[in-house]
């Protein structure tokens, strides 16, 4: 696997792939890669021919009291894992070339999906993400773009700016890979002690227990967010949110919607923890 770090490089090595006729796929990343970027990958072997990955720490999507500094930066083991996925370009740019105008970056705004759940807790931040992906987007020109359903809410919003923007790649959903014990794979799952790691997977317990309710029939979406933010509490979680609301745009449930999302997102020591399921309730006549 080649490794560059500019613009015109990662241009230059797609240029000649696109010339020999080969689908390229684009999986972004922010590095201290686990399984569930590993999946990410394998998707983009399943519709591509050449995968490129990106590692770049985005400082546009962490607001000033968040854990940029300290987000943990594995750049050898990271090579490592994607040179045995088969990955075929690693694009790693310094923050100076993607942002030239360090004081003033035109920013992307993806109204409505980024102001609702984690855009609440996080002002700005979903604005950081619709404006690094669609760089990387535009500076690569992949064929299909893979996200992992872990962050739904994101992978909404950058399926919406897409759209929007007529940008003409694919966009897929990769499902959550977890711990054994049901915990969602994320590298901020290191912050947590031993400790607060055995009461962690109580966040996807919660879930499938409101899912589950769901799946019967229950229509009570705010009992049944009142209970899942008492099972977190009871975690020694201090929840953000924990949320029942259409899986196709993020509203809250109407009559006819035909998938539902349950989303939650707590902090449980210095670790803030996103999870959610989706699941489709009975058809009401
Ligand atoms: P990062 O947290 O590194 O995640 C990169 C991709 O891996 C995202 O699409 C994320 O949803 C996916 N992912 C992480 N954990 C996963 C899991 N347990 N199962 C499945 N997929 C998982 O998300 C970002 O970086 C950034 O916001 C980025 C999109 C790169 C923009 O900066």
């Amino acid at each position: 696997m080649e490794t560059v770090t500019s613009i015109a490089q990662v241009r230059d090595r797609i240029h000649a792939w696109r010339a020999a006729h080969e689908r390229v796929a684009l999986v972004p990343t922010m590095g201290n890669l686990h399984a569930g970027h590993q999946s990410l990958l394998a998707a983009a072997h399943a519709r591509a021919q050449r995968v490129v990955a990106s590692i770049f720490i985005n400082p546009l999507q962490f607001g000033p009291n968040e854990d940029f500094t300290r987000y943990p930066r594995t750049p050898r083991e990271d090579e490592r894992l994607l040179t045995e996925a088969g990955c075929d370009l690693l694009f790693a740019p310094p923050v100076a070339e993607i942002y030239p105008q360090a004081d003033q970056p035109t920013r992307i705004h993806v109204r409505g999906l980024s102001e609702t759940l984690c855009g609440q807790f996080r002002p700005g931040h979903f604005d950081g993400v619709a404006t690094v992906v669609a760089k990387l987007l535009i500076i690569i020109g992949p064929d299909v773009a893979v996200f992992g359903e872990k962050d739904y809410q994101q992978l909404l919003i950058i399926r919406r700016m897409a759209g929007d923007l007529a940008l003409p790649m694919q966009i897929v959903g990769a499902p959550v890979v977890r711990a054994p014990d049901g915990l969602a794979l994320s590298s901020r799952n290191q912050y947590l002690s031993p400790a607060e790691r055995a009461r962690a997977p109580a966040i996807h317990r919660a879930l499938r227990e409101a899912a589950a309710a769901l799946e019967s029939g229950a229509t009570d979406y705010a009992a049944l967010e009142r209970a899942g933010t008492v099972a977190l509490t009871q975690a020694e979680m201090r929840v953000d949110y924990f949320a029942v609301r259409d899986a196709a745009d993020l509203a809250p449930p109407r009559s006819d919607s035909a998938r539902l999302a349950v989303l939650a997102a707590a902090w449980l020591g210095r670790a803030r923890l996103i999870d959610n399921v989706r699941v489709m309730p009975p058809v009401r006549g």
